[in-house]
């Protein structure tokens, strides 16, 4: 057993929900205009699941193709880490409703709950276990149907959310390559910031709740627009730091798609051109735990990335929380392992 094991994402795939919902769209729901939104936020449309779908779904289809990219069978997977704030219900975990679907009958399951941050937060912690050689290879997945639990008549939070998953199939890999450094970090005095009040021991269900809308998002934006601007740059000079490097150094940043301009002084902060930030927010909205693997699925498979490249995931959400973590990208698998 090497504690100093490679470990990176040998494969990646997605699922977004096929119904688009515009702007315009929204216009007709709640009192909005397309150029607000899109002024403010830089969203311009975002993905709502099928009625007969939950995110169990949408995280499996993610699975299968981020296993097909990685050229592994389900049955090869040690463990699954679900990152969501919309299971499909309390318990069963909705790693376990992924297990069974996809058949990764080897699989131990479990969710994780760190808002928008939750992918880079199971990446890492799936990564620990490679390192320690407890596990050979593991699913991490981000996956997200925001919708379900969206406030439709309140206009300060339903523009800003869509749905949808993102996988990443974890191995040990060419040394040198992989995760080379993470910084996660919370400060749960911001909790409050944003929460869905009910439902869970704190607030049971009950009619009165329902009637007081306290199963939907409630967030205080400003407040939290704040955090996310210190926070991203912050949290990504801490990982490059632990990992002997500098914001010069980066190649590609993946940012968690909230809002553009958070992203924008996200890049500022760190000197880096808009042109080595992944930003799709404007097609998906926030996604939020999904919101990261989709935005690197298709910088990878649009060719944004390339073997070698240092590339930076970075996010801020729930809890509050935050996570960054350095990678150089090569996807192969160590095959010696
Ligand atoms: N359409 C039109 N007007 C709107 C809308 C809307 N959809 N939403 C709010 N407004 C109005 C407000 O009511 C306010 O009007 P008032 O001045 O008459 O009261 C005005 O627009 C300005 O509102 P602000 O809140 O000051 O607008 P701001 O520029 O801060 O943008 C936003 C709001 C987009 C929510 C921003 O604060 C933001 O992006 N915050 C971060 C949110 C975020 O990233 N959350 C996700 C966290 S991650 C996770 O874990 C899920």
């Amino acid at each position: 057993m090497s504690e100093n094991k490679a470990v990176g994402i040998i494969g990646i795939g997605t699922y977004v929900p096929e119904k688009i919902m515009t702007n315009k769209d929204l216009e007709s729901i709640v009192e909005t205009s397309d150029e607000w939104i899109v002024d403010r936020t830089g969203i311009r449309e975002r993905r709502i699941i099928a009625p007969d779908m939950a995110t169990s779904d949408l995280a499996s289809r993610a699975a299968q193709k981020a296993l097909e990219d990685a050229g592994v069978t389900a049955d090869e997977i040690d463990l699954i880490i679900v990152a969501t704030a919309t299971p499909d219900m309390s318990f069963p975990s909705t790693a376990c409703l992924v297990q069974a679907n996809i058949k990764a009958t080897h699989a131990a399951a479990f969710d994780l709950a760190a808002g928008c941050s939750g992918f880079v937060y199971a990446m890492v912690t799936g990564s620990q276990f490679i390192k320690a050689g407890l596990y050979k290879k593991i699913l991490v997945i981000g996956a997200e149907s925001l919708s379900t639990i969206l406030d439709w008549t309140d206009r300060n939070t339903c523009v800003l959310f869509g749905d949808g998953a993102g996988a990443a199939v974890l191995a040990e890999t060419t040394p040198g390559y992989g995760i080379l450094a993470s910084q996660l970090g919370a400060d749960g005095i911001g909790g409050d910031l944003l929460k869905l009040p009910a439902g869970g021991s704190r607030n049971p269900a009950t009619a009165e709740t329902v009637a007081q809308r306290m199963h939907f998002v409630h967030m205080s934006g400003n407040e939290v627009f704040k955090f996310a601007v210190k926070i991203m740059g912050e949290a990504a000079i801490k990982a490059l730091k632990a990992a002997g490097l500098s914001a010069a150094d980066v190649d590609c940043l993946i940012p968690h798609q909230a809002n553009i301009r958070i992203i924008q002084s996200a890049a500022k902060r760190l000197k880096l051109p808009m042109d080595k930030v992944m930003v799709n927010v404007n097609k998906y909205g926030n996604t939020s735990a999904a919101s990261i693997p989709i935005a690197l699925e298709e910088a990878v498979h649009g060719g944004k990335i390339k073997q070698g490249d240092i590339v930076v995931l970075v996010g801020f959400g729930a809890g509050l929380t935050w996570a960054s973590a350095v990678i150089k990208w090569g996807k192969e698998a160590n095959t010696n392992c």
